[in-house]
């Protein structure tokens, strides 16, 4: 038995891939494109190891995904691939909309030609499942209750209304070819392998480095945020006792604003690799650090910026049985700790073109 996996080699991806291998005993199949957020040094664990089959490649070129599907015919394909950064689709939306919309609508075409030709009961079995976000139901105001699956879609930035069109597309397959689908739409991830373009690691990456901790606006949106592991065990979850054609939101019941998220940060640092034993120096003032807070800096807001994001994830609990392991506490803590420990993987992900995007978003000073 063999699953095809997309986008594995980005940061959730990844973490699937990395469990996947050590939990099942089940061959996966990784198609990436490896844009700059893909990164084969986050599965260089794996090497060697006969149930995983890297394979460079793009989910928009039909013809490759088809020759992948008869080589390897999977059970199930399971679509992470997307283009996942916010602020990258306010700069630049056209990638957005080539891997987010049309590359699912051509992943779709092949794997929907694939699953027509399987026998009984290999195409009452098939999945396709689709790896989607939170963000597709636009902002919650702070007394409105948190996202059901029945939520209108309203998404406002152009990230969340590509992956919105992605869903309606695997939505349209399953009511119009009875492509067997299941769609999971999740909160904030954090963890091991998390790009530092986002909130989490740019946050540690910039105090080790005593560079400014950007806060767009007032700081007081709100993210639910998810350990990422938690997300891949929900993923399995829904993989294996899903209903198709249902959509599952997976989240942990973390509300927390972007300051507090800043502020529990530091705190973390302070503790764990003081600023003072490693002689940090503030980038923008030439003076040693004391303390992490210190280099935080309240800058121009995002614009369109969501206010709030919640899951109510009682659907999948009461359905699947699932519920997140890690607390926000344990999972943050973990976080940090791969941080520091991994040093070698965050230099080898911050290239030149790392420092670009920085200088573009940031300003040329903090690249
Ligand atoms: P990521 O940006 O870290 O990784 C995306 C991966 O997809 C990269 O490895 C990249 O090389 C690959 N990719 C991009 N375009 C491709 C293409 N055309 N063909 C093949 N591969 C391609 O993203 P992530 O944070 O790991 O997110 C994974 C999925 O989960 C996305 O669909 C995202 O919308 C969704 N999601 C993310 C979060 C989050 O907090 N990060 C939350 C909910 C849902
Ligand atoms: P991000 O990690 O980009 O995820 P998303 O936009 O998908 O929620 O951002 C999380 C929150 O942190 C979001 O409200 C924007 C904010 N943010 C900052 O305040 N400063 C930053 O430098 C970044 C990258 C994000």
């Amino acid at each position: 038995m063999t699953i095809l996996v997309t986008g594995g080699a980005g940061f959730i991806g990844a973490n699937f891939v990395l469990n996947w291998v050590s939990q099942m005993d089940e061959m996966i199949v990784n198609l990436d494109k490896l844009t700059y957020a893909g990164n084969l040094q986050s599965l260089s664990s794996l090497k060697g190891d006969p149930k995983h089959v890297f394979v460079h490649g793009d989910i928009g070129d039909r013809p490759a995904v088809q020759k992948l599907l008869a080589e390897y015919r999977p059970r199930a394909v399971l679509n992470f691939a997307a283009e996942s950064h916010v602020d990258r689709s306010i700069h630049g939306p056209q990638g957005f909309v080539d891997t987010n919309i049309v590359g699912t609508f051509q992943l779709l075409e092949a794997v929907r030609g694939y699953w027509q030709g399987l026998e009984e009961p290999g195409r009452m079995e098939f999945r396709f499942l689709h790896v989607s976000t939170d963000e597709v139901y636009g902002s919650l105001k702070t007394d409105e209750p948190a996202f059901t699956e029945g939520h209108q879609y309203q998404p406002n930035s152009p990230y969340s209304a590509t992956k919105a069109a992605s869903d309606h597309l695997v939505r349209a397959y399953h009511h119009t070819y009875g492509l067997p689908v299941l769609t999971t739409n999740c909160s904030n991830n954090y963890g091991p392998f998390h790009f530092p373009e986002k909130l989490i690691p740019l946050i540690i990456v910039n105090a080790l480095a005593g560079k400014a901790l950007p806060v767009y606006g007032d700081g007081q949106q709100i993210r639910d945020w998810l350990f990422v592991e938690d997300h891949c065990s929900g993923i399995r979850r829904v993989l294996e006792a899903g209903t198709c054609g249902e959509t599952y939101n997976i989240g942990g019941w973390n509300e927390k604003a972007n300051i507090d998220i800043v502020r529990t940060l530091c705190g973390l640092l302070d503790e764990l690799a003081p600023a003072i034993t490693r002689n940090v120096i503030n980038q923008a003032t030439g003076k040693p650090v004391e303390h992490y807070a210190e280099l935080i800096t309240y800058v121009a807001d995002r614009p369109g910026h969501d206010r709030r994001y919640a899951i109510d994830a009682r659907k999948i609990e009461r359905e699947l049985g699932w519920k997140p392991a890690e607390t926000f506490e344990s999972g943050i803590r973990k976080t940090v700790n791969w941080y520091l420990a991994n040093q070698e993987w965050v230099k080898g992900v911050m290239d030149g073109s790392y420092r670009d995007w920085v200088a573009l978003q940031y300003g040329a000073s903090n690249a």
